[in-house]
């Protein structure tokens, strides 16, 4: 039986250059899509996957998450004495229970590799997720409880991928597999950002990963790799040199929200999507169009 997956690191620490001057003030992943944060989604996925606690690694001036994730008596108590009891419901739908949400300052952007290693008391000696939070998934089953079932089924290391747009590869992290039936595939190699035409493949890592804790000592040594920072990507391949990974190609849709037109495209989706006000939304985009 494999141990059961309880706890994700969410890395948030970016400046989100690209959605820049909306997350100036606003952690790029507090920004709105449709009616709620990125990260609310986000968390929702967790749960679904039956995650229990969340590891956010943050930078200064992020103090907006936590208090997302807080009660707000000062909101509620007015909502309640309003008799608001709809919104209150919504005010309150990503709180945890205290105790399950911890924020590590990552004190340096040095990557990826490094933002996950500032996980490694937190997580001690268990499996675990990454969820890469620009990165918003429409899927069902949700795209971390994929993974986690991929998990479930052959252990060690699970990559997400999905097939990269045309010319893109180059741009990501990019896996190669032994061979290829289905979706769930033992791989043989993984390469951060490679050159333009030395893709091993097309299937880029998209951003939820069920990780052993025996990475953590490779992040320690692990040097500067693409870009000059600390490659996530760099240390699994390192780990896979010792223990089996799997990229599993999931079913769903992703949004790039650390990208102007990928967040557009997601308010979009998810207003659609959205179970009281979908109809509205509908209504409402085809009078631009
Ligand atoms: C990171 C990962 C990369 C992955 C990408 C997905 O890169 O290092 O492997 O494909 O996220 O968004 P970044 O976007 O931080 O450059």
């Amino acid at each position: 039986m494999n141990r059961r997956v309880r706890k994700a690191v969410l890395p948030v620490a970016g400046l989100g250059t690209r959605v820049l001057p909306g997350a100036k003030t606003t952690p790029k992943n507090m920004l709105n899509v449709f009616d709620r944060p990125i990260l609310s989604y986000v968390i929702e996925e967790g749960r679904a996957a039956g995650i229990e606690h969340f590891v956010f690694i943050v930078g200064r001036g992020q103090g907006a998450i936590e208090d997302y994730f807080d009660a707000a008596p000062e909101i509620e108590n007015a909502l309640e004495a309003k008799g608001k009891a709809d919104i209150l419901a919504e005010v309150r739908r990503d709180l945890p229970k205290p105790g399950q949400m911890s924020f590590v300052r990552q004190m340096a952007p040095l990557g990826l590799g490094h933002a996950v290693w500032c996980a490694r008391d937190i997580i001690g000696d268990e499996p675990f997720a990454v969820m890469l939070p620009d990165m918003l998934m429409a899927a069902e089953p949700a795209a971390l409880a994929q993974a986690v079932s991929a998990h479930d089924q052959v252990g060690g290391n699970i990559i997400v991928v999905e097939p990269a747009p045309e010319g893109e590869a180059h741009k990501y992290g990019i896996v190669d597999l032994e061979s290829q039936t289905g979706r769930l595939n033992r791989m043989r190699g993984m390469v951060e950002k490679p050159a333009p035409g030395t893709e091993p493949s097309n299937l880029f890592i998209s951003g939820r990963y069920v990780l052993q804790p025996e990475i953590f000592p490779l992040l320690e040594k692990q040097g500067k790799g693409a870009g000059g920072e600390i490659q996530l990507t760099d240390a699994m391949a390192e780990l896979m040199k010792v223990q089996p990974f799997h990229a599993l190609e999931y079913e769903g849709v992703t949004y790039d929200c650390g990208d102007k037109i990928g967040l557009l495209r997601a308010n979009v989706a998810f207003a659609l999507r959205h179970p009281s006000l979908g109809a509205d939304a509908r209504a409402a985009i085809s009078g631009l169009l």
